[in-house]
């Protein structure tokens, strides 16, 4: 495909073909473990974590085609702050996705769907509920209508009629010989502005087993599901996103969609320990370093897939110009940071919340006086980026960095590298 126009390494959109999804090997193979598990008995729950850009919504689209290959009905519930807003709407949001995967499968109501797809359209849209339950053989699009169509759009939903239609759709999706079914909802952060949801759908599927739950979101989801799912924490697996280990890993993360587009050669493989050590091994990183490589190799007819200083400069503006308006306080801010409280927000962005003692001591200074004179210097560079409300303290312990996520911290790095390179 010489000349071909369009560039290989998409860093925007998530993944959804696994002919350009690098690694997650182990962390895939556990999930579909459980996913088989759940074919046979009452399902293990899943939460998949990891950073902003990490690959959640990839894995979770992977993990979706893995559940209809082993004959199991993948439901996907993308979170919004709407969707989470009251239980009318988290439920309404619920069915909405299990009856679409069900109509793409063929597997519910097959026989009238359309007419019961129309009647449940009219309860939930118009709030007009048919007058019988043949067409609509559902309590749920009942209940919502009546509470909406009086206003009472917080109304809570009963549990027995949510466990009743749930019942109902497994036994119909196993009439048609679908084992179990799996709800994945992605952008899992959410539900820490209503956490009851929760509790409700750990009630709700500890009464009607045969749903898998499969959660995505960052390690801030973590406390509240623990907290949520305490009593059956053992029926909960984590599944962590971590940055690639290896060069290996990194190298495969290139050379995929350069396999697909018949350009693997072309790479350049000397820049492979660069590129691992400056995307630390994350592959949205790493995704977007190659994008610009693979632009410069198009646009100027090089022989190779390369690394250069132009490269880096083209990444280092496309960050300035993915930060839109409300980032611009927080650009502005670092920007006119001494390198080395840039160095040490950058610190910060990999393991905050961090106490400042942690930090003087992993300095590795033996002598007390030095670390007492580093923590004191810690504590004065602390303080200042306190004061331009990039980092909360409270006391010495740093309990955010503002504004922080992946696209800051990749932000942070070339900052930091631009400067040093414009020092030496
Ligand atoms: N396993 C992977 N292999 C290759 N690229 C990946 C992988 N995971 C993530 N990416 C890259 O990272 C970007 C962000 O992935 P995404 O799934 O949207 O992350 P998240 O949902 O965690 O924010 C994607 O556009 C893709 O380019
Ligand atoms: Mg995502």
């Amino acid at each position: 495909m010489e000349n071909c126009p369009a560039n290989p390494f998409d860093f925007v959109n998530p993944i959804s073909d696994s002919r350009f999804f690098a690694g997650r090997r182990n962390e895939l193979a556990e999930a579909e473990y459980y996913l088989k598990l759940a074919t046979h008995q009452r399902p293990v729950h899943c939460a998949v974590t990891g950073r902003r850009a990490a690959g959640k919504t990839s894995f979770l689209n992977l993990l979706q085609k893995k559940a209809e290959e082993i004959g199991i009905l993948a439901a996907r519930v993308d979170l919004t702050p709407d969707a989470v807003e009251s239980e009318l709407n988290f439920f309404l949001n619920v069915f909405e996705a299990v009856l679409s995967a069900g109509q793409a499968r063929h597997v519910l109501y097959s026989n009238f769907f359309d007419k019961f797809y129309l009647a449940f359209r009219q309860a939930v849209d118009m709030l007009a509920p048919p007058c019988s339950f043949d067409l609509l053989p559902l309590v749920f699009p009942f209940q919502y209508a009546f509470a909406k169509a009086r206003g009472n759009d917080r109304a809570p939903v009963s549990q027995p009629v949510l466990a009743c239609d749930l019942k109902q759709i497994l036994l119909e999706a196993r009439r048609h010989e679908v084992p179990a079914i799996v709800l994945l909802f992605d952008e899992s952060d959410l539900f820490a502005d209503n956490p009851n949801l929760l509790s409700k759908l750990r009630n709700l599927f500890t009464q009607v087993p045969g749903y898998m739950l499969v959660f995505s979101g960052t390690l801030k989801m973590f406390p509240l599901i623990n907290d949520r799912f305490s009593p059956i924490v053992r029926q909960f697996r984590r599944i962590e996103l971590r940055p690639f280990e290896t060069e290996q890993e990194t190298l495969e993360c290139i050379l995929e969609p350069l396999v697909v587009y018949g350009q693997a050669e072309k790479f350049d493989l000397s820049v492979l320990p660069e590129i691992h050590s400056i995307t630390g091994g994350e592959p949205y990183e790493i995704r977007l370093i190659c994008h610009f490589m693979y632009k410069h190799f198009q646009e100027k007819g090089l022989a190779s897939i390369s690394l250069s200083h132009e490269v880096l400069e083209d990444v280092f503006a496309q960050l300035e110009r993915l930060h839109s308006d409300e980032r611009e306080r927080f650009l502005r801010s670092i920007r006119g940071l001494p390198s080395a409280s840039l160095n040490m927000l950058q610190k910060l962005a990999i393991s905050s919340p961090l106490s400042l003692i942690e930090m003087a001591n992993g300095r590795g200074e033996s002598a007390a006086h030095d670390r007492s004179l580093a923590l004191q210097q810690l504590i004065t560079s602390a303080q200042d980026l306190a004061e331009r409300s990039l980092i909360t303290l409270d006391g010495k312990r740093v309990l955010a960095v503002f504004n922080h996520d992946g696209f800051d911290r990749v932000y942070l790095k070339f900052l930091l590298r631009a400067r040093l390179e414009e020092e030496h």
